[in-house]
């Protein structure tokens, strides 16, 4: 009898025994697999943990070492890695083409779907390209440069208001040694651009902090962090953001560990306000988009009755024959999306001109030296601090993942099978030495006349790659653009000061601020 039956015939007669060692030897079997020279990653580098067992990512995700993890392991292994069983990560801006942009570039994975909202998939979310090309394909002509120009006085408006805030928050803290939170207030600015444009209907983040008395009554008092109140669409957006820290686990794994976490951690108050609060405002903007296509449809010829009519986003998703409990979900995800990003490269980009006057001072001499009204974009400086803010914040530092289609991948002499998850991150990109001179410094410099290199316009990729880059890039640009110019010009950072000189961030895919401030102070 041979040594394995030997082994195996009391296992295999005794039914508990067998009930309890057979997935036992499966798993043990699979992790073997995972480390032998039969697996088709095994000529890609890494240590051991990452080649037995995905959790090793799920372990840093959760924590927010995410990338600095991947960093160390990229710094002993090369730039070609393998971050997991099924997973490769590549610190080189070569790779970008072939994943991202080559034949509308490779799909997104199925945990994607840990941020569907209210049970539906929202743009960003969606893996099906045939699913998502007709919610993108009727709003995408909003994103456009024309549409922007056009909207350009509804944005203005709102930037004026942000504008008249921090100078009033700047004249109560002046020589009292008191702390201004600007992440709160360009959340603010964030999501009253967003929703005014987009949505038809100006949300009013810069209007106050405290949601509607009626609001408290139902949810219990407002209070967020353990000082003062947060801008009243905050909490839901920090509860979006949660979900980067568990976000590369399978979907039925995810609600659970979401579950437990509920149980441990009893989200505040502030959390169920805010979402109540959110959701009040998308049900208001989407029965007005509702009644707009209506009447529209009864009278074609008549004019909009307001502001928004029939070309807002819900409008154009209800056109397109989206459902009303989905469109709302849609405008959800663009006001987390468009709130969380854009605020913390604002507070990002005043926070780094506060902390080096000779850039600010460059901005002020720049626009001074500018007498006709352009297009902030194009001043080449000021451009320059956006896009240094841009690569150095990290809003969104983490891999940004697809999976290699049918027939496989080459990329610098390896083959990467169907179904491994591939990718390449910001914060390495952003990070890397051999592209960027002192890569930790803001130089806004670096961005202007002959510097620029071709690598440096290949690996900055803020807003990702390709056809799933953000649909928003154009509207987040012309926004920090013309906020930095405004908020320059009116001297706001004039006598300003940092508080702390770095700004600690969780890695996850929408990086949390870490106490959910970004200060100044005024002396
Ligand atoms: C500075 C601000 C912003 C940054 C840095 C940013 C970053 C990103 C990144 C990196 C992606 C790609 C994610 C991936 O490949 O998995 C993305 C996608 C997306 N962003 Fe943004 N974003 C910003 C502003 C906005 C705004 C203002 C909105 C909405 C108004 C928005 C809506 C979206 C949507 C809907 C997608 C999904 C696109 C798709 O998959 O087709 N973003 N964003």
């Amino acid at each position: 009898m041979a040594f394995s039956n030997l082994l195996l015939f009391p296992i295999l007669s005794h039914p508990i025994l067998t009930l309890t060692l057979t997935p036992l030897l499966l798993i043990l079997l699979t992790l073997l697999y995972r480390i032998s020279p039969l697996h088709p990653l095994s000529h890609i580098p890494s240590p051991i943990t990452p080649r037995l067992t995905s959790l090793y990512l799920t372990y840093h995700a959760w924590r927010g070492t995410e990338c600095r993890a991947i960093h160390a392991l990229h710094r002993t292994h090369g730039p070609i890695l393998r971050t997991g069983p099924n997973s490769i990560d590549i610190s080189s801006g070569h790779a970008l083409h072939g994943i991202y942009v080559a034949n509308g570039g490779f799909a997104k994975p199925a945990f994607y779907a840990n941020f569907d909202i209210d049970g539906h998939r929202s743009i960003f979310s969606e893996t099906d390209p045939t699913q998502r090309a007709p919610r993108a394909k009727a709003v995408v002509a909003l994103f456009s440069t024309a549409s922007l120009r056009q909207g350009s006085g509804v944005i203005g408006e709102v930037i004026d208001h942000f504008v008249r805030r921090l100078l009033a928050e700047k004249a109560k803290a002046k020589g009292k040694g008191r702390r201004v939170n600007l992440l709160d207030l360009t959340r603010g600015l964030a999501v009253d651009v967003v929703s005014s444009y987009l949505l038809g209907r100006r949300y009013g983040g810069l209007d106050g902090p405290a949601p509607t008395a009626s609001d408290e009554k139902r949810h219990g008092k407002y209070e967020h962090g353990p000082d003062e109140p947060h801008m009243s669409a905050s909490g839901m957006v920090d509860s979006f953001v949660a979900v980067g820290r568990f976000w590369y686990l399978p979907t039925w794994a995810f609600t659970w560990a979401e579950r437990l976490d509920a149980t441990i951690h009893p989200p505040l108050a502030a959390a169920h306000t805010s979402m109540a609060v959110v959701d009040d405002f998308v049900a208001r903007c989407v029965q007005d988009a509702a009644a707009a296509v209506e009447a529209q449809t009864e009278s074609p010829t008549a004019p909009s009755k307001d502001g928004g009519g029939t070309g807002t986003f819900p409008a154009r998703l209800l056109q397109a024959g989206i459902s009303a409990d989905e469109t709302r979900a849609q405008c959800k995800d663009l006001i987390f999306a468009g709130t969380d990003s854009t605020g913390m490269n604002m507070a990002v980009i005043m926070w780094q001109l506060a902390r080096h006057p000779a850039c600010y001072a460059a901005v002020k001499r720049e626009l001074a030296a500018t007498s006709s009204p352009v297009d902030a974009q194009s001043l080449p400086y000021l451009r320059g601090v956006v896009r240094e803010g841009l690569r150095l914040s990290m809003a969104n530092p983490s891999r940004l993942p697809r999976v290699v289609p049918p027939g496989g991948w080459e990329f610098d002499g390896l083959h990467m099978p169907a179904g491994t998850v591939v990718s390449c991150t910001p914060y390495e990109l952003h990070l890397d030495g051999s592209v960027w001179a002192e890569p930790e410094a803001f130089r806004p410099e670096r961005w202007v006349g002959a510097t620029v290199t071709e690598e440096m316009g290949r690996d900055w990729i803020p807003f990702g790659l390709g056809t799933r880059q953000c649909i928003a890039r154009n509207l987040a640009m012309v926004e920090l653009c013309e906020a930095t110019r405004a908020v320059v010009r009116s001297g706001v950072l004039d006598g300003a000061r940092v508080v702390e000189e770095r700004i600690e961030i969780l890695e996850w895919f929408n990086s949390k601020v870490v106490g959910e401030r970004v200060e100044l102070v005024w002396d």
